[in-house]
């Protein structure tokens, strides 16, 4: 700590802060129009001048000093600000009081109002470019645009998709996409992370525009005129009058305009934002200070929310009436779902029914439906869709390290010196967590490791990419650890004082050599010591793996291959350290933790625990069953099998989303009873009795769990849909129909509850979430929580982590003579799952209309197949017909198929193997033959999908350009240029 002085009195500073972001700790006025805190210093604006020991600098490139004297008003200072602003109001028109951005945070607006300025000293140049329209969910206005480039530095440094430049040499530069091409058929992915840091309305969200302001709904010849007769009465009253105008305006829009905090409902990172809205229409997503995401979201977050208003939202209960559907209201359809689940209960006992919860529902609505199948029903038979993916990461942690979650935070993930990406499309399925890996590469020296089928953005990015062979990865895994044994490179005083080993985990090692796993992997084993030097210089190491890892037949044991290896090179415990299962559903954490697992009651405590069941059946008064119930895959077998009858799903589109799904949904239709629950009229309700309208996310209060154990709260955004009720309420609804006496008025009881019974989350309560509060399990009693876990020791009883002997087993289906090639498969950016919320946002669909299968160029020319091919993929289990995609991102005889598809979808071709100690399909081992239908087609992937598009790194704005150029004078006698980031 140091301390300066700023204009006349003493601030505590940190010896490597900003001077700006003190100077804005202390309240002092101060106008900066390109600074913001999560980009850094732009110096673009020059509006920040401040004199400092005699000496003009701009405020936010400084780094305070011992002795600093600061004056951030003084006459010099204060004429090189105004010249500054002068200069930005050549480029941008003030017609607050018809723009749909006049909402009281306008940067520009607020700085003219700080600096008092009545008249433009420089007038107004309009560059000569139209207003780019081209893109569905955002517009660029070049005429407003002020030229600041957070737009560009939040594109190139923070999200780093590198899309944004200004060409500072040009007579008159603007912002470019991909060098020049229109926004719709750039390189952009749409996450809006440019929009959001506009200090501006150059950059808006087309869902503002014409709704946001009161005098803004005008036709654009309306809207000239009215800016025309604003600008006319500038030259007459000044700014002060005009200004007075528009902030009446902007506190009349604050009256119909609300603001409510939710967290995203796609997918595990959590991003957590402000949604603006007017009545149901949605103006914006706003994100600005969640802990997972600051101002960061992805396409899905900004602008994936349409399917919120879709006219297919369910608002009557269905039940079924020969082959179809008809309605009926909620008495008679609840009636019939106790009536139903009662008599089968009565007649073949409560196993025979089955329960599968929704990992999009919040923590209280999973608690609630393993609450309903436990208590009110009698069976543990319930389960969630963790199973499908993220059981095996669980399993390997819970043998080594002890806590089924990530073992650290996003922001470890983006202090590490080197991050390893196993199995994980992560700039795709975990859009915001990626960036901050790119990030942290492309600024801050990490080293990244990536091992995949497919060369996607992270593989392209890294600094070593290995692909072995499908399924292959606990081999080179377990043989760099190995390898960094037998060579004296591992951490041993971490081992000897954190570790249980016995000699049978060094005895597994035995077979895993480097030119095993050469051989086995496919990779050179010069490749592998390089891994395994690259990992023992890192002074600290993340690992990250999601579904490429998870959902294959050693899923469990290639997780648990992972933690070894960050064991024996002693990578927990450290910030910047440890084990990330990155989790793909938004609340897929949270549906586990709270129990929609057969084998645990809440918080991951044993149903055969006769002490732990007591003290739920004391809490619920009931009889809890003590043996482990049937999990997902289990239930579809004793459906066929004619043992399990009915059966309740919230939120799941089973039908397609489980492996082999020819096999499930041919269960289904053997169902006695079957109720689905959900917002729409799914696949998986096709095959139901009784389909009940819930309600999404916006629509409710609860909490989330992220992947980083985070649990936050969401708001009710809008008022369920007429028709439609929260999930919450229907499940209390169920339970009293068939005898409970619950009587839960709002979630916040539910999660008192949970936190009565589930010493994970003791100390977790709505009043310790409020607003943008969150808390990471474990959560002790007094509201402690543990950001970063195993600082006190690992969670087994001695404290002590355990490396876990392994043995290799081949994958479970490999491409024969017959089914000669391998299938890979999983999700795209912009679409989540299935579809069936993003088929919903027509921005979405109209750049990805569908699915495609991706064929490597060398597999394309050798079977004469290119772009918009129809082929037919055939496996064991089933067929489908998808047009191909040719791409380098496969190479050889791999295929890649992404599932949002709900006509053709790829688990019609996947099969029931499965990982043994969890049961999760070996979704990623599939083998296909493929026979072409018709040679010549449509692209499947539409010329201005982002896939296409040129990006253009480059280091950020590159403001020294800027001052390079002749016309540029820095604003004020002798400032000092500080080229800083
Ligand atoms: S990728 Fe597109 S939306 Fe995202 S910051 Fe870049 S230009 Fe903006
Ligand atoms: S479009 Fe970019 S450069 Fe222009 S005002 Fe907005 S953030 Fe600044
Ligand atoms: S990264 Fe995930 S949580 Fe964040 S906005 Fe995108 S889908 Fe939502
Ligand atoms: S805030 Fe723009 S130069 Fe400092």
């Amino acid at each position: 700590m140091t301390e300066i002085v700023i204009n006349g009195t003493k601030q505590p500073a940190d010896a490597c802060e900003r001077l700006i972001d003190i100077i804005n700790r202390a309240n002092l006025d101060l106008p900066q129009v390109c600074y913001h805190p999560q980009l850094g210093p732009i110096q673009t604006c020059d509006t920040c001048i401040v004199d400092v020991n005699g000496q003009l600098v701009r405020a936010c490139a400084t780094t305070v000093s011992p002795g600093m004297a600061v004056n951030t008003s003084g006459k010099e200072a204060k004429a090189a600000q105004t010249e500054a602003y002068d200069r930005i109001l050549r480029n941008h028109q003030l017609y607050c009081t018809v723009c749909d951005n006049n909402n009281g945070n306008c940067t520009v607006h607020n700085t003219a109002k700080l600096l008092e300025v009545e008249h433009q000293r420089y007038p107004f140049e309009p560059k000569p470019y139209e207003v780019d329209n081209s893109h569905p969910f955002y517009r660029y206005d070049p005429g407003q645009c002020i030229l600041c480039g957070r737009c560009v530095e939040a594109c190139q440094n923070l999200q780093v998709n590198e899309t944004l430049t200004i060409r500072w040499e040009d007579p008159h530069p603007r912002v470019l996409w991909d060098g020049g091409a229109a926004i719709g058929e750039s390189s952009c992915v749409s996450c809006g992370h440019c929009v959001t840091v506009c200090p501006c309305n150059a950059l808006m969200e087309k869902s503002m525009l014409g709704h946001a302001g009161f005098l803004t709904g005008l036709s654009t010849k309306a809207l000239d005129g009215m800016i025309d007769i604003v600008k006319g009465l500038e030259s007459e009253t000044g700014y002060g009058a005009i200004m007075k105008v528009s902030e009446t305006e902007a506190a009349m829009c604050s009256t119909r305009i609300r603001k409510t905090k939710t967290v995203c409902t796609y997918c595990g990172v959590g991003c957590s934002f402000d949604l603006w809205t007017k009545d149901r229409h949605i103006l914006k997503v706003e994100p600005s200070e969640g802990h997972a995401n600051g101002v960061s979201t992805c396409v899905k977050g900004k602008f994936g929310w349409d399917y919120v208003n879709s006219p297919d939202r369910l608002t009557k209960p269905l039940i079924r009436e020969g082959s179809g559907f008809r309605e009926a209201e909620w008495d008679e359809a609840l009636g019939l779902v106790a009536k139903r689940l009662s008599e089968i209960k009565a007649r073949d006992g409560a196993d025979a029914l089955g329960f599968i919860s929704s990992s999009k529902c919040t923590n209280e609505e999973s608690y609630l439906m393993q609450k309903l199948a436990r208590a009110v029903i009698g069976t543990n038979n319930v389960d969630n869709c963790s199973r499908y993916c993220q059981s095996p990461a669980t399993v390997g942690l819970f043998r080594t390290v002890g806590y089924g979650g990530d073992s650290g935070s996003i922001s470890d993930i983006a202090q590490a010196d080197l991050v390893v990406i196993v199995g994980s499309n992560t700039a795709e399925n975990h859009p915001v967590l990626a960036t901050r890996v790119k990030r942290a590469h492309k600024l801050h020296g990490q080293k990244l490791i990536v091992s995949d089928l497919r060369e996607h953005e992270m593989a392209r990015r890294a600094d070593l990419f290995i692909s072995p062979r499908p399924g292959t990865d606990i081999v080179w895994l377990s043989a760099v650890a190995r390898y960094i044994l037998d060579n004296g490179l591992a951490d041993m005083a971490f081992l000897d004082e954190w570790v249980n080993w016995h000699e049978d985990y060094r005895i597994s090692l035995e077979p895993f050599t480097l030119q095993f796993a050469s051989q086995t992997c496919g990779l050179p084993v010069e490749t592998l010591k390089k891994l395994a030097r690259m990992i023992t210089e890192a002074k600290s190491m993340c690992v990250l793996w999601a579904m490429g890892v998870t959902q294959h037949g050693n899923g469990s044991d290639t997780s648990t291959a992972i933690s070894n290896l960050l064991l024996v090179t002693g990578n927990y415990r450290r910030p910047g350290t440890g084990a990330y299962p990155l989790r793909g559903h938004n609340n897929v954490q949270g549906a586990s933790d709270l129990g929609s697992m057969p084998r645990f009651l809440p918080g991951y405590q044993a149903v055969e625990d006769s002490e732990i069941r007591g003290r739920f059946e004391q809490r619920w008064g009931c009889k809890i069953p003590p043996v482990e119930g049937l999990d997902n895959h289990q239930m579809v077998d004793a459906i066929h099998a004619g043992t399990l009858k009915g059966m309740y799903i919230c939120g799941e589109e089973m039908s397609l989303v489980d492996s082999n799904a020819n096999h499930v949904t041919a269960a289904f239709e053997k169902l006695e009873f079957f109720v689905v629950q959900d917002i729409f009229f799914s696949a998986t309700c096709r095959f139901a009795d009784v389909v009940l309208p819930g309600s999404p996310s916006l629509e409710k209060e609860g909490t989330f769990t992220s992947t980083e154990r985070r649990i936050q709260r969401l708001y009710q955004v809008l008022e369920p849909l007429p028709g439609s009720r929260p999930d919450w309420r229907i499940f209390q609804d169920v339970a009293n129909r068939l005898g409970a006496k619950w009587n839960y008025r709002h979630p916040s009881e539910v999660m008192d509850e949970i936190a009565s019974l589930v010493p994970l989350l003791a100390g977790v309560n709505y009043e310790r979430l409020e607003g943008y509060r969150s808390l990471q399990w474990p959560v002790a009693p007094d509201g402690t929580d543990q950001p970063l876990l195993y600082l006190n020791g690992f969670a087994h009883p001695d404290n002590k982590a355990r490396l876990f002997p392994l043995t290799w087993r081949e994958p479970t289906e490999r491409p024969d003579a017959e089914f000669d090639l391998h299938l890979n498969n999983g999700r795209l950016l912009e679409h989540f799952h299935e579809g069936n919320m993003t088929y919903r946002v027509a921005g979405i669909g109209k750049r990805t209309p569908g699915t495609f299968l991706e064929v490597s160029p060398e597999l394309a020319k050798a079977r004469g197949i290119e772009d918009g091919t129809l082929v037919e993929l055939t496996s064991r289990r089933g067929t489908v017909r998808v047009r191909a995609l040719v791409t380098d991102r496969v190479h050889g005889d791999e295929l890649y198929m992404p599932m949002n598809s709900t006509e053709h979808p790829v688990n019609a071709l996947t099969s029931s193997y499965v990982d043994p100690p969890t049961r999760t399909p070996a979704y990623k081992e599939t083998a296909v033959h493929l026979r072409i239908l018709e040679p010549k087609g449509p692209s499947p992937l539409p010329k201005n999908n982002h896939r296409y598009g040129k990006p253009t790194p480059q280091a950020g704005v590159e403001v020294e350009r800027k001052w390079r150029q002749p016309a540029y004078r820095p604003p004020g006698n002798g400032l000092v240029q500080i080229q800083t980031k």
